[in-house]
């Protein structure tokens, strides 16, 4: 029997090396273990696969680094998952070959999201990135010749040392990639992370300096024909009619359920959110004994999934009907976001409101839906 879930997260947390500034769930080293986590993951699949609808609409490979896994073992993976409309594999340019992108391409991946970083070598240095900026061209040019027609480019603003002239010449360099989509995020430099320890007292002294910096990307972006659709995310318009937004990530951001495979991994069900434990040992001996991995699990009241619905939805440029809205907006705070400029009620043609926030309140962020919540 199948379930409903049409969204499926699998996340590969293998990295050749930590950069200093990520505090995903990665795994340095342990080559010997990607067969057997590989082995552990299609058993959560084979336990948690009744989950999924018979037609899933999007795959997301992420990471970690899917694209260092060990030769074999990610062409088995992805024979073994169900095939989609939008398959994304996450890739480090430095892990990208011709013979990967074709592999990749013939295993039934249609999308893929390259984690360039920035195109400065010293940025690059900054981040303790593996990949030179001739690398990362390479990858990409690689992907096209293998077909891809959908290739992401992640970019970082608000490195420390990052210039304005330096954000220019990245935005220029991506731009002359064309991709079709581009996550443009704020470095974040999380506290405890050996970055914020090194560069902590740098960013806090240029933070005044970095202020326009998102200014500067949307409005470039803008101007090349790439629609600012979420918070972080663009995507080129002229298209021939295919909508390039990450169709994976706009569920999350419309608030469908998704199942998510892996350590560290996440899946909201319903009333239900569930973590997997971060620890490989611990998740693959598990489910090697074809037991479920020890994971944490959160109820979520209807409230809960309102507010997370309100907090999603107004990221993207769609925004949210009202209807939906209703039960978690202040309205008082509603009036004074919009006297302010911030948020609108868009009339649609079918006589239902939406709320949008303005490129304003966009720029402000979660600053304003907070505000906004009831
Ligand atoms: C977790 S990585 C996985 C993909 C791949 N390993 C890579 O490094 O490109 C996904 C993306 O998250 C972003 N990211 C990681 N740490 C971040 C941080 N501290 N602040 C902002 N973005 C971050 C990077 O842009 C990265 O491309
Ligand atoms: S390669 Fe990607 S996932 Fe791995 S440590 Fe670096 S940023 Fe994090």
């Amino acid at each position: 029997m199948s379930g409903e879930v049409q969204h499926l997260y699998v996340h590969l947390p293998f990295c050749a090396h930590r950069c200093g500034y990520c505090d995903f769930v990665t795994v340095v080293g342990r080559e010997s273990w990607h067969g057997r986590y590989v082995e552990a993951l299609l058993a959560e699949l084979e336990l948690e696969g009744g989950l999924l609808a018979e037609r899933v609409e999007t795959v997301f490979l992420g990471g970690g680094t899917p694209t260092f896994t060990d030769g074999a073992q990610l062409p088995r993976l992805l024979a073994a998952l169900p095939t989609a409309a939008e398959v994304t594999v996450e890739a480090n340019p430095e892990t990208v070959t011709p013979v990967l992108a074709r592999q990749l391409r013939a295993a039934g991946v249609t999308r893929v999201s390259l984690g360039a970083q920035s195109f400065q070598p010293e940025l690059l240095g900054v981040l303790e990135r593996r990949a030179s900026p001739a690398a990362v061209r390479s990858a990409f040019y690689y992907l096209r010749d293998a077909s891809f027609d959908n290739i992401s480019l992640d970019l970082l603003h608000g490195v420390p040392g990052q210039s304005t002239s330096a954000l220019e010449a990245d935005i220029d360099e991506a731009l002359a990639l064309a991709p079709e989509h581009i996550s443009y995020y704020e470095l974040e430099a999380k506290a405890g992370t050996r970055f914020a320890h090194a560069h902590g007292a740098e960013l806090a002294r240029q933070a005044e300096a970095m202020e326009g910096y998102f200014d500067l990307v949307v409005e470039r972006l803008n101007a090349a024909g790439y629609r600012w659709y979420e918070t972080a995310n663009f995507c080129r318009v002229k298209a021939g009619g295919r909508d390039l937004r990450a169709q994976h990530n706009l569920a999350y951001w419309l608030g469908r359920d998704y199942l998510g495979l892996g350590i560290g991994a996440v899946s909201t069900l319903g009333g239900e959110r569930r973590r997997n434990t971060p620890r490989l040992n611990a998740y693959v001996s598990s489910l090697a004994h074809g037991e479920s991995p020890p994971r944490e699990v959160e109820a979520l009241d209807e409230r809960t999934r309102a507010q997370e619905r309100l907090m999603l939805g107004l990221r993207l440029d769609t925004g949210l009907p009202l209807s939906e809205a209703t039960r978690s907006v202040d309205k008082a705070a509603l009036g004074r976001v919009e006297r302010l400029g911030l948020a609108t009620l868009r009339a649609d043609g079918d006589g239902q409101r939406t709320l949008v926030l303005t490129p304003r309140g966009r720029r402000l962020g979660g600053a304003v839906t907070v505000e906004l919540l009831a």
